[in-house]
């Protein structure tokens, strides 16, 4: 039995802010983002439009694809840092909006790395026998959670969601593994610090603006690359496999050097690794699967093509998974 990926969707918000647009509201300038970022534009959120929205939307065009009707999906796992509430999970908003009544619904917070720790879930839950279909989400509203006054942060994020629709199959194809990884020694480089049980919401807190991320952009940088390189090699190494025989390298879309940084160690070519990070900026656990969608739509997975993803981010998280199409 393996967990087959069945169908994709993802949902990008209309509104486009391109980095002329960010050269208005910080000191900085286009050349300098497509430069140290690769990034040209990002997408933002319109006003009450929430990451239980954009995750709905997303997950129905994933179950259009896959030609499965909500009553049929048994999980939804979603992973995501900027949930519409603390509590309770935006997936069970998820489950409500698409009207899934027959699924347990829980959210993971692993950050940039969310979409493949639930990826990693829902396959546990299908390959174990739990259930037949699952529908795995990345969903992430960064917009309201950068502070758009920090040059250093506020040129990286973007708003958006992406679906998967997993199903058991007895089949050749589906995801051959999956590798996980945390280490919580470094939770300051990247963080928010407010508002939960360390920081209570408070009016100093918000002049000390801790509700929006910090990060430490540098030291993320070098220990994301050295982690995301040697994770996808783990991936290769345990199915027996090289970096030759990758149909596809669809990796967390955080910046254009940390993936050509990789792909370079990695020994992969251009064709073999497939970037959008360009056009949505960094949008933490929903780059994966916004990634395998538009891939996948433009016909580049084919039927039993190597997908070879990893992903690093906030806690530190990070891991990887080798998908056969
Ligand atoms: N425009 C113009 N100048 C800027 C900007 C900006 N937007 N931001 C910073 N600078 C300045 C700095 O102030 C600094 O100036 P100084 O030398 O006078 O002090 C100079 O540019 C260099 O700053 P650095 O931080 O050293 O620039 P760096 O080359 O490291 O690029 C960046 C910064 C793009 C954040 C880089 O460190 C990076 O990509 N880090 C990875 C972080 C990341 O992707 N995080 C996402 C979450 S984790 C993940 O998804 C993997």
């Amino acid at each position: 039995m393996r967990a087959r990926i069945i169908g994709t969707g993802s949902y990008l918000p209309e509104e486009i802010r391109t980095n002329y647009d960010l050269e208005k509201m910080v000191d900085t300038s286009h050349d300098w983002i497509v430069a140290r970022t690769g990034i040209v534009e990002r997408r933002i959120a319109a006003e009450g439009e929430c990451t239980s929205d954009m995750a709905t939307k997303a997950a129905q065009r994933a179950m259009d694809m896959a030609g499965v009707t909500a009553e049929d999906i048994d999980l939804i796992v979603m992973g995501t840092i900027t949930g519409d509430f603390p509590w309770p999970a935006t997936s069970c908003l998820v489950q409500a909006q698409l009207g899934a009544k027959n699924a347990h619904a829980y959210d993971i917070s692993a950050a940039c790395s969310g979409f493949l720790y639930a990826l990693s879930n829902a396959n546990d839950f299908i390959t174990s026998g739990r259930g037949k279909r699952a529908l795995v989400i990345g969903a992430e509203k960064f917009s309201h959670i950068v502070d758009w006054t920090d040059r250093n942060t506020c040129i990286l994020f973007g708003d958006g969601a992406g679906a998967v629709v997993l199903e058991g199959q007895e089949s050749e194809a589906g995801v051959l593994s999956t590798h996980l990884y945390s280490d919580g020694n470094y939770w300051e480089l990247l963080h928010q610090p407010g508002f939960g049980a360390r920081y209570p919401a408070s009016v100093d807190g918000i002049e000390a603006k801790l509700p929006f991320l910090r990060m430490e952009g540098n030291e993320v940088f070098k220990v994301a690359v050295r982690s995301l390189t040697k994770v996808s090699k783990e991936a290769l190494k345990t199915n027996g496999y090289t970096s030759a025989d990758v149909a596809q390298f669809i990796p967390h879309q955080a910046n254009l050097r940390i993936l050509e940084a990789t792909t370079k160690r990695l020994g992969l070519t251009d064709e073999q690794s497939f970037i959008n990070v360009h056009k949505y900026g960094n949008t933490s656990g929903a780059t994966i699967p916004i990634a395998i969608d538009e891939a996948n739509r433009q016909g580049l997975l084919k039927s039993g093509d190597l997908i070879l993803s990893a992903a690093f981010g906030g806690g530190f998280t990070w891991g990887s998974t080798l998908i056969r199409w």
